[in-house]
This record gives structure tokens, sequence and C-alpha cells, in this order.
């Protein structure tokens, strides 16, 4: 009788076992970490993106200011840009968001000449005050989103779009 507890051939099972445990899971580890990495990623959704814009540059009348991110949508990451019409209130700074609430033209400042003091769009002549109010009568059933606003080092910084708070 042998004085080892564990025999040559159970040894040889354990090790083997242990050998291809190791080997699978590192086969494993990285299809899983890949399978749930964009869940596993932190958000930046209440960022700010940089623009261009000086505050102090700002006046009452509303100026396109364009603006680009990153946009990561699971792996796919791309380059977008997007706008905002931007003009002060007072000391606030508004930037309302161009997409018409009918069905998604960009809307434009005084893009009509006989209404130059409204947003207009184009595509079925939809009509906005300048806070943004959809006028009765028109296509756009309501306000234009407004963004969230910040300012650093002078610059108007662009937030995440909201419900309009003007109106
Ligand atoms: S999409 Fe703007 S009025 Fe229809």
């Amino acid at each position: 009788m042998s004085k080892n507890p564990v025999s040559r051939r159970q040894f040889l099972g354990y090790t083997l076992t242990g050998v291809g445990g190791f080997m699978a899971a590192s086969m494993l580890m990285p299809m899983v970490r890949f399978a749930v990495d964009p869940v596993l990623q932190k958000k930046d959704s209440g960022d700010f993106i940089a623009t261009s814009q000086k505050v102090s540059d700002l006046t009452e009348q509303p100026v396109r200011v364009d603006f680009s991110f990153e946009q990561v949508d699971g792996w796919y990451t791309s380059d977008v840009t997007n706008s905002a019409w931007v003009y002060k209130e007072g000391d606030k700074v508004v930037a309302l968001s161009p997409v018409c609430k009918h069905l998604g033209c960009t809307v434009n400042w005084g893009g009509d000449p006989a209404q130059p003091e409204q947003f207009f769009c184009p595509c079925h002549l939809g009509r906005y005050e300048k806070n943004g109010k959809n006028i009765a009568g028109t296509p756009p059933l309501g306000p234009l989103d407004q963004y969230e606003v910040s300012e650093k080092d002078g610059f108007v910084m662009i937030g995440k779009t909201i419900a309009n708070e003007l109106v």
C-alpha cells in the first residue's frame, strides 16, 4: 500500500483539470469582457461640450453655434456635429435646439423675410417665437427644445437637451 493519499492517476486528473480550467477561463474572459464592455463604460451624459462662441459676443439676436462631439453607440464611435440657436436674455444665455418639433427639419432664425423676428421651418412653413414657442396655426405642436448651457473661460458650453423652460 502506498503512503501517498493521492495516486498518480488522481494527481494527473487534478493537474489536467486545473490546467484545462485555466486555459478555458483565459479564452472565455476576453470574450465575456468584449460582450459586456459598453455596459461597463462610464457614461458622460452630464458633460458640457465646448463651443467657439464667446459669451461676451452674444446679443439678444439668436446666432447659430455649431459644436462637435464624439458619439459612442455600443462599440461604434463617430464624430457628430450639431448646432444651437444661442442668444442672451438679460444676463442669461439661452440655447435652443434647431430641430423642428413637427417632423424634425432644421429651423432658422429670420428664415422668412416677412417675419424676421421668428424661427422659421422651411419644410412646412412652421414658425416659432424667439423663446421657441410654436406659433398656433402652423404645423409644429410643441416648442423648440432647450439646451442646458454653462460657461467656461468666457465660452459657451452646451449640455443636453431639456424641455423648453421659457414657454
Ligand atoms: S418639419 Fe418643420 S414644419 Fe414640418
